[in-house]
């Protein structure tokens, strides 16, 4: 961390936090009584760092007062109208990876029914404090040093997806010259993340790139007088908020790059969401979405439905009726259906990469 700016960290307010899944003991039960027939997955659990884009409940308790998303709409799509704290109408990309692995869905580090008082608040997301959370604990997961490194081996490690906060909260507050000055810290700091997990044992690791941020809707309204020229014509998004992301993308590259070269024995995945975004973003249709793309699932009155002063969860907020036909949920977050297309893909490069590491 640089000059201790909130701004560089990862995760700098909104959501974000460990989570992490066992193998339940019913689930275990039932392999065993299934026998030799059911096929074991490669992973036993799922660690993740990262925010509201991973966080599958923290939120709610990291931000104890902030409580929008624990009111209905959250959670319609696929828990039953539920709010389960998740930053979406249903399922994040996270869910969909564990049910592809044969996991359970990967339940939040902290409990809701914690409430205020149960941790000093306000409580520190940074990528730094995760890490924490997740070293403390760690005698009641594994006792010796061989335990813990064959433990953390069959675990699957999230590190992000990081970013997004940082620039999202950063437009319009800084220049694009002093946001694009904080990306290098940035990145080092997620490399050094990664490293200190492939320290405990970690052999598989799941890095995730930035979204467009120039095609984000609170970006959008955040440059809502931008110059006709400001804006790419293919898409609409905003140039420059995109110039960044993909700065990001191209250090996180990089960074990846190295840390395979100095840790060959570990599998390090990077998965995207620029280019998935984009194709979204272009061709709305193909995916079943709205041509009015950047119009938000739900949200209050003006420009995409994006209003901070009236939020979806609020009780003036207004829901599609179909949020299916949406990319962007409420701001920058996704929907269940967004997320469910680019699964698939970070689901066919955790696999594929795995029996690239069996085959060599
Ligand atoms: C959060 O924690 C990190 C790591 O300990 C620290 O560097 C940073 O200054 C803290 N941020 C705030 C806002 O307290
Ligand atoms: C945002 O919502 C508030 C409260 O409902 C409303 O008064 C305001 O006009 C809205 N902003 C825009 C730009 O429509």
């Amino acid at each position: 961390m640089v000059g201790g700016d909130r701004r560089l960290e990862p995760a700098a307010f909104v959501a974000a936090v460990l989570v992490a899944v066992f193998l339940s003991p019913a689930a275990e039960a039932e392999t065993a009584a299934a026998g030799a027939s059911l096929r074991p997955g490669p992973f036993e659990s799922i660690f993740a760092f990262g925010d509201s884009f991973t966080d599958t409940g923290n939120s709610p308790v990291a931000f104890y007062g902030y409580s929008p998303i624990m009111r209905p709409p959250y959670g319609m799509t696929f828990f039953h109208g539920v709010p389960t704290g998740r930053f979406c109408n249903g399922r994040l990309l996270i869910d969909f990876v564990a049910h592809g692995l044969g996991l359970p869905l990967v339940p939040p580090f902290f409990h809701i029914g914690d409430g205020p008082g149960a941790y000093p608040l306000p409580i520190n997301i940074s990528l730094e404090v995760q890490l924490g959370w997740f070293e403390e604990p760690k005698p009641s997961l594994c006792k010796t040093d061989q335990d813990c490194k064959d433990f953390f081996g069959k675990s699957l490690f999230f590190v992000g997806e990081f970013g997004i906060n940082d620039y999202q909260f950063s437009f319009g507050k800084k220049s694009m010259q002093e946001i694009r000055a904080f990306v290098p810290d940035l990145i080092e700091t997620i490399s050094k993340g990664a490293e200190r997990l492939i320290g405990h044992g970690a052999k598989t690791l799941v890095i995730p790139g930035m979204i467009p941020s120039g095609c984000a809707p609170p970006v959008l309204v955040t440059f809502a007088n931008a110059h006709a020229s400001e804006y790419d014509a293919a898409t609409g998004c905003l140039k420059e908020p995109n110039k960044i992301a993909m700065l990001h993308n191209s250090l996180l590259r990089y960074a990846i790059h190295k840390l395979r070269a100095k840790h060959p024995d570990v599998t390090i995945i990077h998965t995207d969401l620029f280019n998935h975004v984009t194709k979204m973003v272009k061709s709305p249709e193909k995916f079943g979405f709205k041509k009015d793309l950047f119009t938000i699932g739900c949200g209050g009155p003006g420009r995409y439905h994006y209003n901070l002063s009236n939020v979806c969860g609020d009780e003036a907020a207004t829901t599609c009726e179909d949020p299916s036909t949406r990319l962007f949920w409420d701001g920058v977050h996704l929907t269940e259906a967004a997320y469910h297309y680019i699964a698939e893909d970070w689901l066919n490069a955790i696999v594929g990469s795995l029996s690239a590491r069996a085959s060599s």
